[in-house]
């Protein structure tokens, strides 16, 4: 039985969350049992959140892709298991089954072997959203090796960064990959990165979009000629202690270089399909778009692994919603008869501006369900995925989550839990939200006025899929997440709690942007303009941005080796793309000649941002400052 008990109303999810808190050992455990376990655990938990350790089912032993795949088999063997849309619309699209993704699978596992891949090495893949990058996943995991899914949009500085972090030899990608009317080159960014990263051993290739790339002799290999070499290959799935490393994935936090997440086998795979099959509420044969890219935690979590795990059908799309035409998401929805979308804000807010004209000769009537996440969701997009996509007979499951986290931590349940535009509302069972103030002390009053209490965010008690480390440096993990309130796991986002229990998601607290729903860190974009010869030093700050949600503003200090300061917000803007990649891009760039510090030199990133925002009248106190005539001197030049 690979199927988990349904929440089925309201009053049925409380006493689930009841059941969750007071014995969560209990409660884990019958979910987990559910699961097929190579051998099974003696204890469900034992953590401490100081140092932190976080052990879940910790002496149990298991393959994640038996779950998602070998399990499925007998039932599910000739069900479809992905259905890939391409970019073109035109071109041949193609479906997996269960049994034909359990052969590619095991097919690519084999090619990992052969390349002299062991369990516990880490493999970086950098590909487009094609059927074999999910295969790539499954067949690290079949093997036990990590795998390290970078974005395809990351420059090779990027790539580099983390390779070096990860230790990684090994690489999957592909030559190209097909977004909207571009090809976007792939492999020679590899290449590129390769140059900072000596290490690296093999270079795998998928060919798929037939740009031009050069082969390196003895370190790459094209993975077609390699997959047809090993016929239809048996690779049993390894097994792996329960808290063995599945993945890591680079996220941008408030200080230094982004961080490895790490996500471990057993807790990872109990959460990702318990908070699927719950949130999404999701029945048999219905078919999940998730409009995520896999290099984000999204993908992993609601395109890959949470769909599989629960048997459950799940749509590949490679390109954008755009692209050939602003009704491409709705085309796909009849074409393949969606039933649960799950999508941003930002693209919702940038659908919404192409009017009601792509929804001519749409039925849209397949849809059942639908989701959103990333970001916190306006009332005004709200309403109209509700009416203009949902026709009205859709519930909106609104998920609160992070790369942290793994899963859905924050959701109403898709019909089950009462909706609520723009909040997440209730916590997954086993979930304990606390707000707290600066001084970490939990806020249990709600305020008579409003009927809100507001605070920083932090859970109190552990759930299965939540991080472990940050790869290679524990420390960072322990001071990023568990050191600010201790005791607490400190989620970086300010949050309303109403009389309810409902949570509002206000945002991050830290300096952490979310341009469009992809997390960015103040810090790494200031250094990457710092890195530009003509720069002296920077500040970053967010403003609010209509379709991106937030929008980067870039205060700039240039020196006097800058002749012309006509292309310099472009020129800056390239170094941006080069060291992180095109989406870390500044909006506004003001070139100022100070920036407001205070006397022992720290920028005053508080007045900043309210010119950003342009929230001009009430600055704050300047007295502080070093020089105030900054600020008028900013204020006189603001974009
Ligand atoms: C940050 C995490 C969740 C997977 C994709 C992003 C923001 C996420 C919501 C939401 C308001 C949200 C938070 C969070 N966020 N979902 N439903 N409502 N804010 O993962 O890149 O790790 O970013 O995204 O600020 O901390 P991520």
């Amino acid at each position: 039985m690979s199927k988990l008990k349904l929440i089925n109303s309201l009053e049925n999810y409380q006493s689930a969350y009841q059941h969750s808190i007071k014995n969560p050992e209990s409660f884990w455990d019958e979910i987990a049992q559910s699961f097929t376990w190579q051998k099974p655990y003696s204890q469900v938990l034992r953590w401490n959140f100081e140092t932190p350790s976080i052990e879940w089912f910790y002496d149990g032993e298991l393959n994640i892709t038996e779950n998602c795949l070998d399990r499925h088999l007998a039932s599910k063997g000739d069900q479809i298991a992905f259905v890939f849309e391409p970019n073109d619309p035109k071109s041949e699209g193609k479906s997996y089954t269960y049994k034909a993704l359990h052969q590619a699978v095991q097919n690519m596992a084999q090619v990992l072997l052969n390349q002299g891949v062991q369990k516990g090495d880490r493999v970086c893949i950098y590909m487009g959203m094609v059927p074999e990058l999910a295969i790539a996943l499954l067949a690290c995991a079949r093997i036990g090796a990590i795998h390290s899914v970078i974005f395809g949009g990351f420059s090779a500085q990027a790539i580099s960064d983390r390779l070096i972090d990860a230790s990684a030899e090994f690489i999957i990608t592909q030559d190209g990959a097909f977004r909207g009317n571009k090809t976007i080159p792939l492999k020679p960014v590899i290449d590129e990165a390769l140059l900072q990263c000596p290490f690296v051993k093999k270079v795998m290739v998928l060919g798929h979009a037939n740009n031009p790339i050069s082969m390196h002799k003895d370190r790459d290999a094209w993975l077609e000629s390699e997959l047809l070499a090993v016929g239809n290959a048996e690779v049993k799935p390894v097994s792996m202690q329960a808290e063995d490393p599945l993945f890591i994935l680079y996220t941008s936090g408030s200080t230094g270089k982004p961080k490895g997440v790490v996500h471990t086998c057993g807790g990872y795979m109990v959460w990702a399909q318990y908070t699927f099959e719950q949130v999404f509420q999701y029945q048999d044969n219905e078919l999940h778009f998730c409009t995520a890219d896999i290099g984000w935690i999204t993908g992993h979590s609601y395109i890959v692994y949470g769909p599989l795990l629960a048997g459950a059908k799940s749509l590949l799309f490679e390109g954008i919603p755009t692209y050939p035409e602003a009704d491409r998401f709705w085309e796909i929805v009849d074409k393949h008869q969606v039933d649960i979308l799950y999508t941003a804000p930002t693209a919702i807010r940038s659908l919404m501006g192409f009017g009601s004209e792509p929804f001519k000769h749409k039925s849209l009537k397949s849809l059942k369900k639908l989701g959103t996440v990333g970001e916190p969701i306006n009332e005004e997009a709200w309403q109209w995925y509700k009416t203009q996509v949902g026709q009205n007979h859709c519930p909106i499951v609104d998920t609160w989550w992070q790369t942290e986290t793994g899963g859905v931590l924050i959701s109403n349940l898709a019909g089950i839990t009462p909706e609520r535009a723009a909040w997440a509302t209730l916590p997954l069972p086993g979930i304990q939200p606390v707000l707290v103030n600066e001084q970490g002390q939990i806020q249990t009053e709600v305020n008579p006025e409003t009927g809100y209490v507001h605070g920083n965010l932090c859970i109190q008690f552990p759930w299965p899929g939540m991080i472990r480390t940050t790869y290679g440096d524990h420390e960072r993990c322990k001071n990023n997440y568990f050191a600010t309130y201790p005791g607490l796991y400190f989620t970086g986002d300010g949050a309303y709690r109403d009389a309810s229990g409902n949570y509002r998601i206000t945002g991050r607290v830290d300096d952490v942007l979310n341009v469009s729903g992809h997390r960015i860190g103040t810090a790494e974009v200031e250094n990457a303009i710092n890195s530009h010869l003509g720069v002296v030093e920077s500040a970053v700050v967010g403003y609010p941005h209509e379709i991106k949600g937030q929008g980067i503003y870039a205060f700039v200090i240039c020196n006097d080796t800058l002749h012309s300061k006509v292309n310099i917000a472009q020129d800056i803007n390239a170094t941006i793309t080069q060291a992180i990649g095109p989406i870390a891009k500044a909006d506004k760039i003001q070139i100022v000649s100070g920036l407001p510090k205070t006397r022992s030199g720290k920028i005053m990133r508080r007045i900043l941002r309210k010119i950003a925002e342009g929230e001009l009248q009430n600055l704050g106190d300047t007295t502080t400052l070093l020089d105030p005539n900054v600020v008028d001197a900013i204020l006189k030049d603001r974009l």
